[in-house]
């Protein structure tokens, strides 16, 4: 990933940065891989004009299978990059569950070297808390981290032993490194989907929301024990998100949700195609009303999309047997714009904030348009309606729950370190003498 050093204006966009507290038409110029200046009437030779387009903060996703190293039929990290850039994201988490898992030194050094090759969007790279995401032995982080480690998950699984986790939680506080946790007990998660009516409509074993929340409740106890930073990801129900804010002030957590969760529901298992499994399942209307709630007042802190490739001959099947995970890089803004900004159940503003400004702060240095703040962006045509078609997905692979649907807010152009990484308007790129 190069950080350009030519000179770029955009102008006349309505520039949205919470953390900055900018909302207004104005013009930004970037400079040497950062926001080098805010304000109208901006002057240079490269410009770009952005009149009726929203500028935000970059977006940044924590949580994301790129499927690299070992199943790059379904995503590598060039293409993951691409579909990140293709939805304004412009720092991603990878997570370990490849094959082989992420859990020494050598394979971190690998994925961040290629990373630096072949992301187009910055990346950073997560490593399993236990051996072969096991559950029983720890990895040696400190070692992973000297590798270039970023942050520890045991993601696609839940830890089934509180004693275990709470070793891991320990070791990775010494180590000085986050731990992303996917919270479900497996004693209670045996079914392919939520357990709830359509599930026992359509004949299929479900799993029950006591599943993740026992998980969650064990998780966020053991964070207020140890003081490791703990951030819960993929909270899915009411209850769930209710515990995240007890826990909130008593021990150093945070949480996000996904894009599925906040426009989805567990009425699609009626379809009994196996595009709609994903972990955890889709909840019924409640959950996602509560959830879209927490995230709204700010008890979950962000949005991670949970972006989990899959081919075709893995979804394109009952839904017991289909792999869990939706494509999520792609659609994120818009789904949401369109379920719950558009529908007034969330600002644009926390919107925002809840896709750039929260998850940018976690990684550190990411999610504003301040001055001297790295020049990674995303612009967006917040009127355009469009069509989400298989054939232009840009991931490798095609498992959006949101195929066929129209959606409304698209990308324009993505920006990291001052070059345009995502532009589906080049044209508007004018070079002045
Ligand atoms: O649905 C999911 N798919 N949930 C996870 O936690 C893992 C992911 C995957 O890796 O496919």
């Amino acid at each position: 990933m190069r950080e350009a050093s030519r000179e770029l204006i955009i102008r006349g966009a309505h520039v949205l940065d919470p953390l900055s507290g900018l909302d207004e038409v104005t013009d930004v110029r970037l400079a040497a891989g950062r926001v080098a200046e805010v304000g109208a009437g901006l002057r240079g030779a490269r410009r770009l004009d952005a009149d009726g387009l929203h500028l935000f903060p970059g977006f940044v996703d924590v949580h994301a299978h790129w499927r690299t190293p070992g199943r790059e039929d379904e995503e590598t990290i060039e293409t993951g990059s691409a579909a990140a850039a293709a939805g304004g994201f412009t720092s991603v988490v990878m997570m370990p569950n490849t094959d082989p898992i992420v859990d020494k030194p050598v394979i971190v050094s690998g994925l961040v070297r290629r990373i630096e090759n072949e992301s187009r969007v910055r990346a950073h790279v997560s490593v399993a808390l236990h051996e072969g995401l096991r559950g029983e032995r720890l990895t040696e982080m400190r070692l992973l981290k000297e590798a270039g480690a970023f942050c520890v998950s045991d993601d696609g699984l839940g830890t089934q032993s509180a004693g275990v986790l709470r070793n891991g939680m320990l070791y990775a506080k010494t180590a000085g490194l986050p731990v992303i946790l996917h919270c479900e007990d497996h004693t209670l998660a045996t079914g392919a989907v939520h357990d709830g009516v359509p599930a026992a409509l359509a004949g299929i074993p479900g799993s029950p929301a006591s599943a993740e929340d026992a998980a969650t409740a064990t998780a966020l106890v053991l964070a207020t024990e140890t003081g490791a930073k703990v951030h819960i990801t993929h909270v899915s129900t009411a209850l769930s998100a209710g515990l995240v804010g007890y826990f909130k002030d008593r021990a150093d957590v945070t949480a996000d949700t996904t894009p599925h969760h906040l426009t989805l529901t567990d009425e699609l298992v009626g379809t009994l195609d196996g595009m709609y499994r994903v972990n955890p399942p889709l909840r019924p209307e409640k959950h996602r009303r509560d959830v879209g709630e927490a995230l709204r007042g700010g008890i979950l802190d962000f949005v991670a999309t949970d972006h989990a490739p899959h081919s075709l001959s893995e979804k394109d099947l009952p839904l017991e047997e289909a792999a869990p995970g939706f494509l999520g890089h792609e659609t994120a803004f818009a789904a949401i714009h369109t379920e719950l900004v558009l529908k007034d159940k969330l600002s644009l503003s926390r919107l925002i904030e809840a896709m750039a400004s929260a998850p940018g702060r976690w990684i550190g240095g990411a999610g504003t348009l301040g001055v001297g703040a790295p020049a990674d962006l995303a612009l967006v045509d917040l009127s355009e309606e469009w069509t989400v078609r298989p054939e232009e997905m840009v991931s490798r692979s095609r498992n959006s729950p949101y195929l066929g649907q129209k959606l409304r807010g698209r990308l324009v152009g993505t920006v990291v370190g001052g070059e345009l990484v995502y532009d589906r308007i080049g044209e508007r790129v004018g070079e002045r003498v």
